[in-house]
């Protein structure tokens, strides 16, 4: 399949359009690099062993998006692109709800218009919310709990509601739980910019040396260490979770929601634990005062992934943390130098 990837530049993507070449489909990058490097696409390409089709556009930007959907070919879209930074969402709430939203209509729109009907959307556990019991299974009714996280939402109801009104669509809802490590090549993986919100990137700079030490934020949970307790899935795991969910289109009629995680929690500390394990040095850390809108617990229910994806993570904590560690240790600023940005 010939696959429009928005977003391909990014974390996930980068993964994603590799395991897509693997499959032997054919994937076309679409981003604007607002958060996100021209040599991960040169980086995969290199890995892939051909030239990616990169396209450099911003969705928001509506015209160009009709014109690249009506000249591109494409079988299938996969919607990786969208802001994610949970904080940022709350103190910006127009900025993450018009581009996550209306980057979506404008994609959708042009799919509409010229008869692309396939399309897997990255969405997130986080619009669960507080559901009332730890481990997830897809009926439960969604309650995101902050702006990034209903943008998610909102645009699974809009997928929803496309979806009913007209046949002919096949559309994917990946709910990712916690997606953490890199290539086993350590040449792409994660790159956050600025002051890694996220646990496993926090931790990587911390064994780099790039920070002192990290915060744990709160030891008082109700979990077997007091910690935060998530569930981790390897990023090539996720990849292939991309690959399955597009094959597996044909069979949906409407949308359908599938979670991807491994069913398994680990918290802040064994995290901490299996990075020091990887990274043969200690992790420094003190406990901090918890962080607001975080759950003590929660992980995916991956069954009716493994029944309909035919899917299941095959890589462990000890995995993510090796990888994840190789990347960072190769590539100690990311894609950059660490002369982009001296506040990083
Ligand atoms: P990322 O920031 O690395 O990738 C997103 C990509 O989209 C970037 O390359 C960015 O430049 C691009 N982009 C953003 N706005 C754009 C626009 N208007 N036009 C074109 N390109 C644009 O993030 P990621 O971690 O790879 O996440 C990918 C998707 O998965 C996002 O939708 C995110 O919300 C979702 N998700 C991520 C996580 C996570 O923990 N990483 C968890 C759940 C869901
Ligand atoms: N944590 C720390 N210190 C840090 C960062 C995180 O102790 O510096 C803890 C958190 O309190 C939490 C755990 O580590 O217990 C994981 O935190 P992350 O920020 O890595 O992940 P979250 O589960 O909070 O959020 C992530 C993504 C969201 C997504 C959500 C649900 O950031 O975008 O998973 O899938 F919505």
């Amino acid at each position: 399949m010939r696959v429009l990837t928005t977003g391909g530049a990014g974390y996930i993507g980068s993964h994603t359009v590799l395991a897509l070449v693997e499959a032997g489909h054919e994937p076309v990058i679409l981003d604007n690099f607002a958060n996100s490097s021209p040599e991960a696409v040169r980086r995969v390409s290199e890995l892939a062993g051909r030239e990616i089709e990169l396209i450099e556009a911003d969705l928001l930007d509506a015209p160009a998006v009709d014109r690249i959907v009506a000249d591109g070919n494409f079988d299938a879209v996969i919607h990786f692109a969208g802001l994610k930074a949970v904080g940022e969402s709350a103190a910006q709430p127009l900025r993450y709800y018009r581009s996550n939203i209306l980057s979506t209509l404008n994609l959708l729109d042009a799919m509409q218009k010229h008869g692309v009907r396939n399309v897997v959307f990255s969405s997130s556990a986080t619009v669960y919310g507080e559901a009332g019991t730890v481990q997830y299974t897809e009926e439960l009714p969604l309650n995101a709990m902050n702006p990034y996280g209903r943008t998610k939402m909102h645009i699974e109801q809009i997928l929803d509601d496309l979806a009913a009104s007209e046949p002919g669509w096949h559309i994917g809802k990946l709910r990712y739980f916690n997606p953490v490590g890199a290539h086993p090549s350590g040449r792409i993986g994660e790159d956050p910019r600025g002051i890694p919100n996220n646990l496993m990137p926090f931790v990587s700079q911390v064994a780099v040396g790039r920070r002192e030490h990290l915060n744990v934020f709160g030891d008082d949970y109700p979990t077997p260490d007091g910690t935060g307790v998530r569930d981790y899935i390897h990023v090539v795991d996720l990849a292939g979770g991309h690959v399955a969910a597009l094959e597996a289109l044909g069979d949906v009629r409407g949308s359908r929601a599938w979670n991807l995680g491994s069913g398994q929690g680990s918290s802040v500390l064994e995290v901490v634990r299996a990075f020091e394990r990887a990274a043969g040095r200690p992790i420094p850390y003190v406990v901090a005062p918890r962080r607001d809108g975080d759950l003590p617990e929660f992980f995916a229910d991956p069954t009716l992934a493994r029944l309909e994806l035919h899917w299941k993570t095959e890589r462990g904590l000890d995995d993510m943390a090796r990888d994840a560690w190789n990347w960072q240790s190769k590539n100690p600023f990311g894609y950059g130098t660490g002369e982009e940005d001296p506040e990083a």
